[in-house]
């Protein structure tokens, strides 16, 4: 748990810098204050839209769906000492979340917009999904709390391993081990009983600083990380946006919970901020198909352009037709000017290395 009391703020005490506690007096805040540092702290409930599922959620989340592994307990999973013993359990789930897979959600695109609008200080965050980079957030504005699947590394000798050979790995949940002393290669995720990174201590002094913080999609059970929110200075509203209330947040004159989807929040958010066209542009972008969306809802077409469309399609193949025959004649008849025997005519290829794409029975 963070370790702020979390007793709750009395509905009949005042807020003292928000006129309200609620989400639109936040937005009044940002401007009328011309709020430019805020920071985030986020955790798996910003990624469960995107279909992978958080953590501790009691039915859908990992721990509570490990069975299949048969670990004896489900944080086995990230456990440095048992991924030593049997790092097969850690494969098989890291094949399920690896990154590629997923589209960012609007989470991830609003904490884009705060970086485009000059405002995000830092965006801290325990996922390791690497949707916040997809989302166009710069690296250098995130911590990866966690670490992230971004890079690997030997457990033993500390050897960088190749890329594309861990995406071939994870793609078919075999084990990597390092080409140079065939130790276990594990992610750069951090695991239980492992430091976090230098830039999580660097930079923890950043909350201090923040005239906004918004923490959204944590259950804040994991320390240090779950202390970051009792940083933040006294007066300086913080926002959660979370299915349930965490932490010790709410328990300050100027704390605001907003509870339930976060998608929804942060939508209900941007909609008090006048932002909310450009958040669904934003997050538009970061949508795959987005091609073949658009000659999906292309209008139908009529039958004459259906006709002229046909015309066109067999005009083109008869002249491709024609090209290759003439092609094809031309070639027959330099061979035969230059009067080559039909064995030497075949030692040479026949016909297959004038046009490669042309399947020659011999
Ligand atoms: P948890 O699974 O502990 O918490 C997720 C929180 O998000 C819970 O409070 C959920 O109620 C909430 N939630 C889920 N879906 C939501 C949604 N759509 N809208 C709003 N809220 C939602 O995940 P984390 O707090 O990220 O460590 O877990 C922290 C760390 O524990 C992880 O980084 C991981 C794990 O062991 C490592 O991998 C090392």
């Amino acid at each position: 748990m963070g370790n702020e009391e979390s007793t709750m703020m009395d509905d009949t005490i005042a807020p003292s810098v928000l006129e309200a506690r609620n989400i639109e007096a936040v937005a009044k805040y940002i401007k009328v204050y011309d709020v430019k540092k805020v920071v985030l702290m986020v955790g798996a409930g910003i990624s469960t839209s995107a279909g992978i599922p958080d953590f501790r959620s009691p039915d859908t989340g990992i721990y509570a769906n490990l069975a299949f592994l048969d670990l004896p307990e489900p944080e086995d999973v990230f456990d440095i000492g048992f991924f030593r013993e049997n790092p097969k359990p850690f494969y098989a789930l890291a094949h399920e979340l690896y990154p590629g897979r997923y589209r960012p959600t609007i989470v991830h695109s609003f904490i884009r917009l705060l970086y485009e609008k000059g405002m995000l200080l830092k965006h801290f965050t325990q996922n390791i999904d690497c949707l916040e980079r997809q989302a166009g957030v710069p690296g250098d504005k995130i911590i990866e709390a966690h670490g992230s699947f971004a890079s690997q590394h030997c457990i033993d000798c500390k050897e960088l391993y190749p890329d594309e050979e861990m995406h071939e790995k994870v793609a078919k949940s075999e084990v990597p081990h390092c080409h140079k002393c065939n130790g276990l290669i594990k992610p750069d995720i951090v695991f239980f009983g492992e430091a976090l990174p230098s830039s999580f201590f660097d930079n923890r002094d950043l909350p201090a600083e923040a005239d906004l913080c918004i923490v959204m999609g944590t259950s804040l059970q994991v320390q240090p990380f779950a202390s970051l929110p009792s940083l933040c200075s006294e007066g300086v509203p913080r926002v959660l946006i979370n299915k349930e209330q965490v932490g010790g947040l709410g328990s300050r004159k100027d704390d605001v919970l907003l509870l339930g989807d976060c998608d929804a929040g942060v939508l209900r958010f941007a909609r008090a901020l006048g932002w909310e066209e450009e958040l669904e542009a934003l997050w538009e972008k970061t949508n795959p198909d987005l091609q073949s969306r658009a000659e999906e809802t292309a209008p139908p077409q009529t039958r004459d352009e259906r006709l002229h469309d046909e015309v066109e399609r067999l005009t083109e193949e008869v002249d491709r037709t024609l090209g290759l025959t003439e092609a094809y004649q031309r070639k027959v008849h330099e061979k035969l000017e230059s009067h080559e025997s039909p064995e030497a005519h075949r030692q040479s290829g026949g016909l297959g290395h004038v046009f490669p794409h042309l399947k020659l029975s011999h």
